[in-house]
């Protein structure tokens, strides 16, 4: 056992959206509302649940609002308190954070996420974080990053989420090319940006889940452009794999959705929708009549 000390996680959210325009014209991706929560807020609920203290975003211009969403709400607070809302209350008082926790860079361009990542190294020092990315929203019993941190504490070294995914899609993730193991948690002998379905070597995909170790910042800061002209995370990873730096592939128990996609986006609303305790009755209603009246005009 090494202990686990993962107190900093790193949310990039610099990237431009364009899947989702026109809305993310005005609307930062991460504000975009599964239920009644913005993506953002899953991510910073696991993080909290994960025993991060210190909550650093990477943004870029136009994503002001996206700050002020963690700020304090003393008028709206107050006027929910008077009118006896106290389920409302609470849910407002979770998106705010205490003074000091949350710390905002900018990233000047859209480089790449491992570009995003090296532009938050002076607020990481030196001490193993998690890098979260809020697109992949995971419904688990555990929270997956706790899973992660847990992992960690065993294992030292570089643990990333990882899942199998389709043999053709390979080009949409890093993917990893890991030795045998039983459990969950493989060493990772190799990570290859975007492969071609021909050249991957597995079709095990890493997902937006990382815990690093500061030395990735000597790799970073070379500024080595990869896969698509972007400065990849992944290729920093490899560097270090090269190096022999221990990187641990962890097949986390739960489900991803990949709610930078609309169709992953649309999956995750309706499973979440239906978990809803408050909704979930009446929305499975809606859908059976849905399916059943579909059914009826084929
Ligand atoms: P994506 O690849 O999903 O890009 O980034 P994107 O710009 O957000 O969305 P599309 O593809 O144009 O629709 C994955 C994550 O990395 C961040 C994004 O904000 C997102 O959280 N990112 C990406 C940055 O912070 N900076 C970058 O330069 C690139």
């Amino acid at each position: 056992m090494t202990g686990s000390n993962v107190r900093k996680a790193i949310f990039p959210v610099a990237g431009l959206g364009t899947r989702f325009l026109p809305a993310t014209k005005a609307v930062p991706k991460e504000l975009l509302t599964l239920v009644d929560r913005p993506l953002i807020q899953y991510a910073m609920d696991e993080a909290r649940d994960a025993g991060i203290e210190q909550f650093i975003f990477v943004t870029s211009r136009g994503k002001t609002n996206l700050e002020d969403y963690f700020d304090a709400a003393p008028e709206l607070e107050a006027s929910l308190a008077e009118r006896g809302k106290k389920r409302l209350l609470e849910a407002v008082r979770r998106t705010t954070l205490d003074a000091g926790q949350i710390a905002s860079v900018r990233q000047h361009r859209p480089l790449g996420l491992g570009h995003a990542v090296w532009c938050a190294r002076h607020l990481i020092g030196d001490e193993p974080f998690a890098v979260m990315l809020p697109d992949d929203v995971v419904a688990s019993a555990k929270p997956c990053l706790k899973q992660m941190v847990e992992v960690h504490a065993e294992t030292g070294g570089s643990v990333i989420a990882a899942m199998e995914v389709a043999p053709e899609q390979t080009e949409s993730y890093g993917i990893l090319d890991v030795m045998s193991s039983t459990g969950r948690v493989a060493p990772v002998r190799r990570i290859v940006e975007k492969p071609k379905p021909s050249e991957a070597p597995s079709n095990l995909a890493v997902i937006g889940r990382y815990i690093l170790t500061p030395d990735i910042f000597d790799h970073l800061s070379a500024g080595t452009r990869g896969a698509g002209g972007e400065i990849q995370l992944t290729d920093a990873i490899a560097a270090e794999i090269d190096e022999g730096r221990n990187v641990f592939a962890y097949r986390f128990s739960g489900q991803r959705f990949d709610c930078g996609s609309k169709a992953g986006f649309l999956q995750a609303t309706v499973a979440f929708a239906l978990a809803d305790p408050d909704l979930g009755a009446e929305f499975d209603d809606y859908l059976h009549a849905v399916i059943a009246m579909r059914k009826a005009a084929e």
